[in-house]
């Protein structure tokens, strides 16, 4: 039986939205299984202690303030992975907001911000890596969907659903894509995980009931991270395509 317990020692690996969430959690857990960790999100503070924790463990691990949204900011990001660690051997793609309110409330500044984020951080990120992975002849870009990009949230997550379905299409095509690259591609969609994420709802009546649902049903964020672990320990020549998880109490 071939062991793939040392198969993430070593790796560099670039986790967006690292300040909070699923995002911390998977830098922490890449971390302890002996990645070298770039942290990317805006909250640098937040992303220091982050990386402090990391330090004192033991880890390697740097932070650097990204916008997703701002390509610029996402080929520094991966400019200043190479100059500290030489290589880019897996990039998460995690950030992500999800202010949430039916289409007739119009707030269309906040689904601007939700494709910013959502899709062109993702494609930004992807833009940032891909030459490089394809170069090195490996890497792995994970994608983080939802629950929301197989079923649409109506009736407040029109637009989230949007991107993550989005996300999912951009993966799958990625995939097929990259063919014999060695660069791996993998989507993990969850359900309702405990975060910051559900306090992005703006508009009273939505917060109300993504605030129940999520009291009813969240999971930590950890289990989220044991799948991007799973996905990127698999040797070289395994790709988890997809990965999905619910909260076993969640219907939706
Ligand atoms: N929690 C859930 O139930 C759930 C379920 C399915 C999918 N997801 C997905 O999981 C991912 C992580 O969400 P989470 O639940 O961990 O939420 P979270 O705790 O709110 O974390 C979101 C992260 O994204 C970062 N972020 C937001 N806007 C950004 C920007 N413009 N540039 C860079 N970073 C940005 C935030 O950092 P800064 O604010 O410091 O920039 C934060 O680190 C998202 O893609 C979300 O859609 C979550």
């Amino acid at each position: 039986m071939t062991s793939i317990q040392d198969n993430i020692r070593g790796k560099i690996a670039i986790v967006t939205g690292a300040s909070s969430g699923l995002g911390e959690s998977t830098a922490r857990h890449l971390a302890a299984r002996g990645a070298k960790v770039v942290l990317a999100a805006r909250r640098v503070d937040r992303l220091d202690a982050v990386v402090a924790e990391i330090r004192a463990a033991g880890g390697e691990a740097m932070a650097v303030a990204t916008d997703v949204s701002k390509r610029a900011d996402l080929e520094r990001l991966a400019a200043a992975t190479i100059e500290a660690f030489g290589r880019i051997d897996v990039l998460v793609n995690n950030a992500g907001v999800m202010p949430l309110s039916p289409i007739d409330k119009l707030k269309v500044d906040e689904w601007d911000r939700t494709i910013d984020v959502n899709i062109k951080g993702v494609l930004y990120g992807i833009a940032a890596v891909l030459p490089r992975m394809k170069a090195q002849g490996s890497g792995h870009i994970v994608n983080i969907s939802s629950i929301a990009g197989f079923k649409v949230f109506t009736p407040i997550g029109t637009v989230y659903s949007a991107t993550k379905y989005a996300v999912r299409a951009i993966s799958e095509g990625l995939r097929v894509e990259v063919g014999n690259s060695g660069v791996r591609v993998t989507i993990v969609s969850p359900g309702a995980v405990d975060s910051e994420l559900k306090f992005n709802t703006t508009d009273p009546d939505a917060a109300a009931g993504v605030n129940a649902f999520y009291e009813a049903n969240q999971i930590p964020a950890d289990s989220v991270a044991r799948a991007i672990v799973y996905a990127v320990e698999q040797p070289a020549d395994v790709d988890i395509n997809e990965v999905v998880l619910r909260p076993v109490s969640q219907e939706f």
